[in-house]
């Protein structure tokens, strides 16, 4: 139960606001109704209401979060760039600078664009590989979100899997079907599209690990799978690292989990909280990009100064010694306590874990693909997620999303949590 507070500003809310929220993933709808935390301040690991309550933070902004709240760095950098200048409308130093420690980071990016959110990002990835290959066939995976863009709601997750099938009314059917979803993990059923559309199939689109119904891992051999089908049909592959991207490791996830794909997207993370995303790959295919080539993107706000500076700053914190080990090691205790607290409680709960995010899924079997992540023990969620609440924890309020724990969280956190958790876990 949020506080009075939270509960006016919603009533208020809800009079200007659909729904009283920005975003529909930040509805408490599914877990139990009623008004979501108002949120008015954010320091380290904790965050206060507008009731003046207190919770450490797991929701991470769904993600952006890796510092934690106002890391001293970053606010001072952004303090100077306010100084400087918000928005040029030119090119200038930062974004080359960003554009370089990008391309050094990230082994399959040799020329990479900036804009401003990763459904940007994606959806100009997206708009990117239909232009090289001349051709129109998106396969993507059910639960996988890449953003809000027309052609990405097919079996998408978070949100959208929330409030429905992870579709959305409003979208040209002629638009739809230029987009197959199929279950992730699924390789003859990619095999299967491939083959059906081999003609056709422009891209296949996938987090290589997915975050979007809870962090769900890629079976052994799968991403190769994808790699070779897209090579025997002449499609393009890319993986959108929104989430997962500067997550576990300081450049891309897919090293620990597969091949390389020819276009690759980031966003969250790496702007710190400052709205940033990032798509690009093989130089050949970037080059038709506008305004050099055929493909049409741009933004007002791409390569923003603030931005920019938030992200350069965020890499030189991510690129000192030891700072994902910490990262790893914080998260690991905490998500492994958890588990084991619950569990010994009789919860039915299993866990899958990336770096420092992670999900406790409320099933006795880690999930493969979003028909089994949706079969957890919801009611069991929505309790676990008021009785942390209540005990100023907070949790995004759904059961396919994720934990994030940042270079802030640390022993006094990991401890205040599993004692909570015990509380909560044994109240059943
Ligand atoms: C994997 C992935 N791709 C794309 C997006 C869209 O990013 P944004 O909300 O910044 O537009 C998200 C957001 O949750 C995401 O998790």
């Amino acid at each position: 139960m949020s506080g009075k507070g939270s509960s006016a500003w919603f009533e208020r809310a809800q009079r200007v606001v659909p729904g009283g929220v920005m975003s529909p993933a930040r509805s408490f709808g599914r877990v139990g109704g009623g008004a979501p935390v108002f949120l008015e301040r954010a320091a380290g690991a904790r965050v206060w209401d507008v009731d003046g309550r207190s919770y450490i933070d797991y929701l991470g902004a769904f993600g952006p979060h890796i510092l934690g709240h106002g890391h001293p760095r970053l606010v001072a950098a952004l303090a100077e760039q306010l100084e400087r200048g918000l928005l040029f409308g030119t090119p200038h130093r930062g974004e080359v600078e960003l554009a370089e420690r990008l391309v050094a980071a990230v082994p399959c990016l040799e020329q990479v664009r900036l804009v401003s959110s990763g459904t940007e990002a994606v959806m100009s990835m997206v708009r990117l590989a239909r232009a090289a290959t001349g051709r129109s066939l998106v396969l993507k995976f059910d639960g996988h979100y890449h953003g809000h863009f027309d052609g990405a709601l097919v079996g998408a997750g978070s949100g959208a899997a929330q409030s429905g099938d992870g579709g959305s009314e409003g979208i040209p059917g002629a638009v739809l079907a230029q987009t197959v979803s199929i279950p992730f993990n699924d390789l003859s059923a990619a095999r299967q599209v491939a083959e059906q559309h081999r003609g056709d199939l422009a891209l296949i689109l996938v987090e290589p690990v997915c975050g979007n119904m809870g962090v769900v891992y890629p079976v052994p051999g799968f991403l190769a799978g994808l790699r070779q089908l897209a090579d025997d049909v002449g499609a393009l592959l890319a993986y959108d690292e929104v989430i997962v991207g500067f997550r576990a490791r300081f450049g891309p996830a897919y090293p620990l989990v597969g091949p390389a794909p020819d276009l690759i997207a980031f966003g969250k993370a790496l702007g710190g909280g400052l709205p940033i995303g990032a798509y690009g790959g093989r130089a050949d295919l970037m080059r038709l990009v506008t305004p050099l080539g055929p493909m049409f993107q741009a933004g007002t706000y791409a390569g923003n100064p603030l931005s920019v500076r938030a992200a350069l700053t965020v890499l030189d914190i991510l690129s000192e010694p030891d700072v994902y080990l910490r990262l790893e090691e914080g998260a690991s205790s905490l998500a492994d306590g958890l588990l084991a607290i619950g569990r010994h409680q009789g919860w039915p709960l299993s866990l899958t874990r990336l770096g420092s995010t992670w999900t406790l899924f409320f099933r006795a079997e880690p999930p493969h693909s979003l028909a089994e992540a949706a079969q957890q023990d919801r009611a069991a969620f929505s309790r676990f997620f008021q009785g942390m609440l209540a005990r100023g924890i907070l949790l995004a309020p759904s059961f396919y999303e994720s934990w994030f724990w940042t270079l802030a969280h640390g022993a006094r956190e990991l401890e205040e949590t599993l004692e909570a958790s015990q509380l909560v876990f044994s109240k059943g």
